[in-house]
């Protein structure tokens, strides 16, 4: 797989066997107790939040970010219901953001000096304190870089400057613009690239699946 894939023509209850190529589906018990698909949908009460439960812009972000490397969904499945609100999901190539740091703004990233709340999906079962020691930046064992970073989630600790690069070039980098449709499956790598969403004006009813 690329960074990303759409797959069309899938039925509702076929989600699960259509995401299985990619990944194994799975969910965290401290977040929506445990359930392997998740309903994305505005939620009364929650529109303005930065959230999968939002209506405003969602900012560019990885999913669980808080969590070390190998306890985050290496991939994301996004499968749409109904987007009459025509909202695109904008998706962010890690690489693309990269190219625009210096090398030593890299390396402070990579570094243990930032902070990182849990979202607010999880915030019921862990709390919204900021948790210290996060790296914006890691890297596979074959030196790869792979992201953890949200908009509201992430603190700048002790190199507000990298963390102010960082966003500096997130903000310059040009996302592709995914419009899901019913029946479509947008299936991307959540360490390798950020993802956002654009303001819902209307009805949209998305399903998540997690995947490792
Ligand atoms: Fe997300």
């Amino acid at each position: 797989m690329n960074l990303w894939t759409l797959l069309s023509d899938i039925p509702p209850d076929a989600l699960l066997e259509a995401v299985r190529p990619f990944g194994e589906p799975f969910g965290y018990p401290e977040e929506r107790d445990g359930a392997i698909i998740h309903d994305l949908r505005p939620a009364a009460g929650l529109e303005a939040t930065q959230s999968s439960l939002g209506r405003a812009a969602f900012l560019p972000h990885t999913d669980a970010a808080f969590l070390p490397p190998h306890l985050r969904p290496q991939k994301l499945a996004l499968y749409g219901l109904n987007n009459e609100a025509r909202a695109a999901t904008l998706l962010y190539a890690l690489d693309d953001v990269l190219r625009l740091l210096t090398p030593e703004v890299v390396e402070m990233l990579e570094q243990p000096q930032f902070e990182q709340v849990p979202p607010l999906t999880f915030q019921a079962k862990l709390g919204s304190a900021p948790l210290p020691g996060h790296r914006v930046l890691t890297r596979d064992a074959g030196g790869v870089p792979r992201v953890a970073y949200s908009s509201q989630g992430t603190r700048p600790g002790s190199a507000p400057e990298a963390l102010g690069a960082f966003e500096t070039a997130l903000q310059a980098t040009k996302p592709t613009r995914v419009i899901i449709e019913p029946g479509q499956l947008l299936i991307f790598d959540n360490l390798r690239c950020l993802h956002g969403r654009e303001q819902i004006v209307g009805p949209r009813h998305l399903q998540r699946v997690y995947l490792r």
